[in-house]
């Protein structure tokens, strides 16, 4: 049984001024900076920024998946289901993983043991932490594999990850996350290795499997047209901090931050408004630099001297809309 329980109220994600860094070369990687999020029971929020804007970082701290060794990592608050995940041993660790949270992998390799069978990489939690018979976590393994999508599960559950094509890999995997019902599913870029087509059917089997379970979900992309359909609210990172926190439709319509704009603006989905499609010109901040300034200012056509000498912070601009700007877009107390 899992030892570790938690009321159902609490928020299953809460992270409060979570900074991460990393040693590398003699210099300090400046990986996440000060960031604040919380998760109700049943959200879904897509989690959004250009590549090495610190969106794996952030999360894979939250689960506790840094190496300690390389990583240093700093936070008030940082709970998973009521749990403080840098308090608790690696037994408590293992019984949190699983039935509480799971993490879905860009590239399936990477959380897939080569060695093991499919079905035997399934039936281990299914047994550890429901109590099943090797026969009983068979069957449901076999079901699982059924609901992803997999043709042939009773012949599959018995082959190894690299008898599988890539797609049907990441559906194995999400299978894997998916067993123990998670409170709190994080799916960090799973679609990106695969195909347009793929990709399609990956989101809308996740989406329903999120739906059926009413779990929570942080989805991963440097991709906002696809979390239109996806999350109810979109987070936006930029150079390790969060710089705007949104309901999802209000972030399409009306976004805050000039560079929601310019992601907006650059993406290439007809059915979402700012469809210039031009990429935001420069390039994204040195993660080794210690930044005490809107790291955006200097691609921002809007940044003045106060942006360019002290950290904007996150506050609200409107009926669930934050934004760290000094000069939003758009502010309904104006
Ligand atoms: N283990 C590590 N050691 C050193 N630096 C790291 C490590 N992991 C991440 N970083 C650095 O931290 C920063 C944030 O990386 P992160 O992987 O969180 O970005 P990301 O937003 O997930 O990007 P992507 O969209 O490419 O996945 C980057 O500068 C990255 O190089
Ligand atoms: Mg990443």
């Amino acid at each position: 049984m899992n030892a570790l329980s938690a009321s159902p109220s609490a928020p299953v994600l809460a992270i409060e001024n979570l900074s991460v860094s990393f040693e590398r070369g003699g210099r300090r990687i400046r990986a996440v900076r000060d960031v604040s999020l919380t998760l109700a029971p049943g959200e879904v929020v897509g989690l959004v920024g250009e590549s090495g804007s610190g969106k794996s970082v952030t999360m894979m701290s939250a689960v506790r998946l840094l190496d300690p060794r390389r990583a240093r990592i700093e936070a008030r608050t940082l709970q998973v289901a009521g749990h403080s995940v840098l308090d608790l041993g690696k037994r408590e660790l293992e019984d949190l993983r699983g039935p509480t949270v799971s993490y879905i992998f860009q590239d399936p390799l990477t959380a897939l043991n080569p060695l093991l069978t499919i079905g035997r990489q399934i039936t281990e939690g299914l047994r550890r932490h429901r109590g099943l018979s090797r026969e009983g976590a068979r069957a449901r393994a076999i079901e699982l594999l059924g609901n992803v999508g997999i043709p042939a599960p009773d012949l599959r559950v018995r082959q190894l990850p690299h008898q599988l094509s890539g797609g049907m890999r990441q559906r194995a995997m999400i299978a894997m996350a998916l067993a123990l019902a998670p409170k709190l599913l994080i799916a960090d870029e799973p679609t990106t290795a695969l195909d347009v087509t793929v990709q399609a059917e990956i989101v809308r089997l996740v989406q329903r499997i999120q739906r059926e379970e009413g779990m929570a979900m942080v989805w991963v992309t440097h991709d906002l047209a696809l979390l239109a359909r996806l999350a109810g609210r979109i987070v936006v990172m930029y150079g390790g901090r969060i710089v705007e926190d949104a309901a999802a439709e209000r972030l399409y319509e009306t976004p805050a931050h000039p560079y929601t704009a310019g992601l907006l603006a650059s993406t290439s989905r007809l059915d979402i408004p700012f469809r210039d499609q031009k990429p935001i010109p420069g390039s994204p901040p040195d993660p080794g630099e210690d930044i005490r300034a809107c790291a955006f200012a200097p691609r921002c056509s809007r940044a003045t001297d106060e942006c360019r000498t002290a950290v904007p912070p996150l506050r609200p601009v409107a009926k669930a809309q934050s934004v760290a700007c000094f000069h939003p877009l758009t502010d309904d107390r104006a």
